[in-house]
């Protein structure tokens, strides 16, 4: 064990081979004391060392069922929060940079969404009328919310078995913080647009009328993701007149418009297996992540299957990107020093709450 934990500024000016190899060299060492989970966003350099990889859903039951002692989690920040949260308390979950956030999971905090809470309470009764949903892309003491309000966790591919949990249970659903998400599982499940309203976090009362939020069966949060806000209908159009017989498949964040001209829509996992499934010489036009998309259309293209980015410009998860291998190299060797780095470790009553409602959302699927 060294005296103290390695400084980070002995890693930033290696290059990524040197890194690699240490990589490599560090999990040796460690034999089994640590697992890297690895999501679908992440690049390539980091992705290669994953021992597990997946969607959220994937991840999190890969993170409660882990024996490891440490979790490396090669993501964003809410999904190292959530291994801390499903995990034994002996074990350590590790986000190999700590600015790896998500920016559509900050669009919604416990202030504005408490502040939600008491505006509905001025119109109806919510903790009769209402359970609050929140997708799993948001910050631990939300899904503690959901907890104390009996309401559950979703992921992008469990949202409509979440939904339908929830209506059973209560008439209107406050689903946070990824309005695109709720709104096209809600038209899928044959909830028509005009009940679904969007709840403007910056506005009085949401910015809405009591009439619209007593109609509403669902009340979608003002949020979104800056990367799948980049894929528009024209670029469907534009693929479909070059490519007739191209296939359409898409994250659920994106727009309505977009989702509505899809073939599919689906989580990262659901992505990689429709396409990876498809009869060879099919064409794909896919609305998620570059990393991803590259990833898959270089472990196809032997099958003769194209798989082609939505969008003409570049759009990167700029936060997944922030993993990069002198960050993990970091962290491992530490570990083997003895050390542990960015350690991700959410308060006990919170992770006890927002363990409820993980548990809950594991049940349900
Ligand atoms: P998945 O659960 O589909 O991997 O989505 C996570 C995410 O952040 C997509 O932007
Ligand atoms: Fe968050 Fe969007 Fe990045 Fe997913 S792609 S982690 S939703 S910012």
């Amino acid at each position: 064990m060294t005296a103290q934990a390695i400084p980070f500024e002995n890693y930033a000016l290696l290059d990524d081979a040197e890194c690699d190899a240490r990589i490599v060299a560090a999990k040796e060492e460690l034999n089994g004391r640590c697992v890297i989970l690895g999501h679908h966003y992440q690049r390539d350099e980091v992705f290669k060392h994953a021992d597990f990889t997946g969607d959220s859903l994937k991840l999190s039951r890969l993170a409660a069922e882990s024996d490891a002692e440490y979790i490396v989690f090669c993501g964003v920040h809410f999904m190292a929060e959530v291994a801390d949260i499903l995990s034994r308390p002996d074990q350590v979950a590790i986000l190999p940079d700590m600015a790896a956030g998500c920016s559509m999971a900050d669009m919604a905090n416990l202030a504005n969404v408490e502040r939600c809470w008491r505006e509905l309470a001025e119109v109806l009764n919510p903790d009769e009328s209402v359970t609050p949903v929140t997708y799993i892309n948001s910050a631990a003491d939300l899904k503690a919310f959901c907890g104390r309000h009996e309401g559950i966790v979703c992921t992008s591919s469990n949202a409509q078995k979440i939904l339908e949990w929830s209506f059973a249970r209560r008439e209107k659903v406050l689903f946070f913080p990824d309005q695109h998400l709720g709104r096209n599982t809600g038209y899928r499940m044959g909830i028509p647009l005009d009940e679904m309203v969007v709840w403007d976090y910056d506005q009085a009362r949401g910015g809405l009328s009591e009439e619209a939020i007593r109609k509403a069966k669902i009340i979608l949060w003002k949020g979104f993701c800056s990367v799948h806000q980049m894929f528009f209908p024209e670029h469907i159009d534009r693929f479909k007149a070059q490519y007739p017989d191209a296939l359409v498949i898409s994250h659920p964040e994106s727009s309505f418009e977009v989702c509505q001209k899809s073939d599919y829509i689906g989580s990262t996992e659901y992505i990689l297996k429709t396409v990876r499934e498809a009869p060879a010489n099919t064409r794909w036009l896919v609305a998620t992540e570059l990393n991803l998309v590259n990833r898959l259309h270089e472990e196809v293209k032997h099958q003769g299957k194209n798989v082609h980015f939505m969008s003409p410009t570049v759009c990167m998860c700029s936060t997944m990107f922030r993993t990069d291998p002198q960050h993990v190299a970091w962290v491992l060797e530490n570990l083997v020093a003895g050390h542990v780095v960015n350690r991700v470790r959410v308060p006990e009553d919170i992770a006890r709450q927002a363990k409820s409602t993980l548990d809950h959302m594991l049940a349900v699927v």
